[in-house]
Order: structure tokens, then sequence, then C-alpha cells
């Protein structure tokens, strides 16, 4: 195992060096196609943060990754919350390291889901490249961290691609999206403290409404759900473009409105269950249902707030877990969880790795300077790069130079 940590480095980063040193002379392609031939330690530590079962890797993943003639060390049970043995990532070809330590101390590369926790800062080396979810704006305690570590941090929420769409964030979306009628319906159930509807209803009775504030990635999954179900379906936004498009796409159960308060307080006091699915990019989410309009509604009536994360389009909304998910204003449901894909790993840790997997093989065959020069919707993943801050809002949110990143490439 000694020889397995310390072979692999030397050459790769002596090789890098040596190439650095005659990149005039010897021309891109020829870099590049050396880079090719060179092995990545990448490391997947298990998620420490509470209540993560997700895990940044599958065994596919590992196996791709091998293919690639790189080296992948998986920490013991890190795969264990989301499903996937010790054992189904040695079968893919990685190889399992006891403690977390390790998996630093060894990687060019770690992938994680979660933004790094405090006990993790001290274990990021200078220059490794760590790939995962940042949300850097939303904590300056882990940007100064991540400044001192001096690593190269790629944050999956800012890899954006020419049409603004967010590639690393969507998958989540689609999850939570899908999940949000699931407990939506359960919620309706009497023993949950709803009104004891049935989404679908049942012939001679009608199905339940259900009411959806956004009809982006989270409101059309949501709307094929209910949908599916049986249920009468009303998606509300403010982009005619994407209602036309709703329009075509969804079957007959499901219509669109225009987003305004006069339709939202003519709605809220008919529909069974509501779902805030609204984003304004890089704002607080609009208290769209203010708290007067909750006692225009039914009691029992089911609020699915998933723009939680966003501050919420419900007046009276505030962030709750999975150990504790409802609560009750003025006889309406509030379920208001700030990650609800973290109560179906599985399907969310594979929906997540099927859109970073391409992402994590570009780094690691071409290093991460030319998959970033190559790779423009990467490029923006660029947040902290040995220091300096490379993603503007990142820098705006804390009063820190901001440097461009072309300077780094
Ligand atoms: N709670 C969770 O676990 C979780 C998980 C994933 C995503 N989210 C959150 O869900 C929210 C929606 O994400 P998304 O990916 O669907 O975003 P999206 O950008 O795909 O869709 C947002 C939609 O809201 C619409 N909109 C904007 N203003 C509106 C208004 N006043 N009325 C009605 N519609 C309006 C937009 O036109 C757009 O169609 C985000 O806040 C996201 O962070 C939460």
């Amino acid at each position: 195992m000694k020889i397995d940590k310390i072979l692999p480095v030397f050459p790769f980063t002596s090789l890098l060096w040596i190439l650095s040193c005659f990149r005039g002379c010897l021309g891109s392609n020829f870099e590049a196609f050396i880079l090719k031939t060179l092995t990545m330690i990448i490391g997947i530590p298990k998620e420490i943060k509470n209540n993560e079962n997700r895990v940044a890797l599958t065994p596919a993943g590992a196996a791709e990754l091998v293919k690639n003639n790189h080296e992948v060390f998986i920490q013991k049970h890190a795969g264990i919350g989301s499903g996937f043995s010790d054992n189904d990532y040695v079968t893919a070809g990685a190889k399992i390291l006891e403690t977390i330590e390790l998996i630093y101390e060894v990687s060019e590369m770690i992938i994680k889901v979660k933004e790094p926790i405090e006990s993790e800062y001290g274990l990021i080396k200078n220059n490794q490249i760590i790939f995962t979810y940042f949300h850097f704006a939303s904590s300056e305690v882990l940007t100064r961290a991540m400044i001192k570590s001096k690593a190269i941090c790629l944050a999956y929420e800012t890899v954006e691609l020419d049409d603004k769409s967010l590639p690393l964030l969507i998958p989540m979306s689609e999850v939570a999206g899908r999940m949000s009628v699931q407990e939506g319906a359960k919620y309706l159930e009497k023993t949950f403290g709803g009104r004891g509807v049935l989404l679908g209803g049942v012939p001679g009775v009608y199905p339940a409404k259900v009411l959806i504030l956004g009809g982006g990635i989270v409101g059309t999954e949501a709307a094929k759900m209910a949908a599916g179900l049986g249920a009468d379906v009303t998606i509300l936004d403010v982009s005619l473009k994407r209602m036309r498009y709703l329009n075509d796409i969804m079957p007959a159960n499901v219509k669109t409105q225009m987003s305004n308060d006069f339709n939202i307080r003519e709605m809220v006091p008919t529909h069974d269950l509501i779902i805030g699915a609204v984003l304004i990019p890089g704002t607080k989410a609009p208290s769209l249902i203010t708290r007067d309009m909750l006692a225009s509604m039914k009691p029992g009536t089911v609020i699915v707030d998933v723009a939680v994360d966003q501050g919420g389009c419900i007046e009276t909304t505030h962030p709750t877990t999975h150990d504790d998910p409802t609560f009750l204003v003025d006889g309406v449901i509030h379920y208001c969880v700030a990650n609800m894909p973290g109560a179906v790993p599985r399907t969310s840790t594979i929906a997540l790795t099927n859109a970073t997997l391409p992402y994590a093989v570009k780094i690691a065959n071409k290093g991460w300077k030319s998959a970033c020069r190559d790779d423009i919707a990467l490029k923006k993943g660029l947040n902290i790069v040995n220091g300096e801050v490379f993603y503007k809002g990142v820098a705006d949110a804390f009063n820190l130079k901001y440097s461009d990143s072309d300077i780094a490439l």
C-alpha cells in the first residue's frame, strides 16, 4: 500500500513540472497527449455531514475512471448509505482505504457531494483538486478556509452551459420535484394530519387539486408525477414561453396559468396540495403565498415548499429537516426540507454521478487546466484556485479580491 501511495504521485507531478517548463516548445497537442497517458489519483471520502448518505462516485463511475487509467481510492463504507458495498467498488477496480485522512493524503483529486466541513479543512492540500458542491456564497468560513488551503476548488453548482442551465444542479431538482408529490400525497393522508384526500380520486370521486408555483425543472417533474397519479394539476409561471412549452408536452390534466397575486389568491382556497418551485437566480424567492392567504385554505391543505433553500416562496416557510420535516400554521401543513434528495440517497447518488462523471473523467484525463480551457461550462466551476477567488459572486459576497480565471489557465 505504501508504494501504491507514493509511486504514482511522484511521476505524475514531476512529469507535469517538466511539461510546464517546456510548454512553449512542445505545443499544446503534445502536452494534451502526454497528460492523457498519465494516471490521476482520485479519492472519494465518506460524507460526514449530518444525515448525508450520498457518495460522490458509483462503482460504475469508478470502473469508468479505472478504464481511463486512473487510480481510484474509496474510503471504507463510503457507499453504504447509497447501497454500494466496498466489494462493489473493489470489483470495479477501485481500492479501499480505511480512513478519511489517508484518502486526502494520497489523492490529487477529491470528488465529494457536500462542501468540506471544518474537520476536513486541515486535510485538504495545496494544489489538490476538490470537485464538489461548495455553495461558497452561503459560508464565509468555508470560503476563507479554502482560500487558505490553496486547493483548486471546482464547484458543481456553478458549472454552467451556454443556455445558462446548471447541469450539475438539475439532477437534484429532478429528484426534489418528483419527491415533492410523493411527500405531498403522504401528508394529505389523515394519519399524517392532512385532509384525507387521495391524489387521483376514484371513479365517482373528484381527484385532488395540485397547484405548482413555478414550472422549471422542479415544477415540471412535480407536474408529471401528480398528473400520472391522476390529480388535477395547475402550473403557475411568469414565463409565457415556458408555459407554451409545458402546454405542448403535458397531459390534459395539467393546465397553466399566469402567476400573479390575483390568480394565486383565487386558487389557494380550492387546492389540496401546493408545491413551491419558484427560482429567481441569485436572489431570495418571492413570497407568493402570504400569511393572510393561509386563512382562506382548507384545514389539512399541504404545502411542500421545495424552494426553501432560496428562502421559500411561502411567507410562513422556514427550513426543516428529515428528522422533523413538517410544521403547522393556521391548520396548513408545511413541508420545507432543505435537502430533499438526502431522503433517497441511492437514486440521488446515481442521478448526481450520471451528471458529474463526464466532467470528472475530463479533469482526470486532461488535468484541470486543460479541461477548463477546453470546456467553458467546466471553467465556470472554478471558484477558488491557489488562494485566489475566480467566481465574482463569491468575491462580492465577502468583499474579497476577484481575479479572472483566465490568468490561472
Ligand atoms: N429543497 C430541496 O431539496 C431542493 C432540491 C433541488 C432544488 N431546490 C430548489 O427548488 C427551486 C426551483 O428549482 P428549479 O431547478 O426548478 O429552478 P428553475 O430555474 O428550473 O425554475 C424556476 C421557475 O420559476 C419560475 N418563476 C420565477 N418567478 C416566478 C413567479 N413569480 N411565479 C411563478 N413562477 C416563477 C421561472 O420562470 C422558472 O420557470 C430552487 O430554489 C432550487 O434551489 C430545492
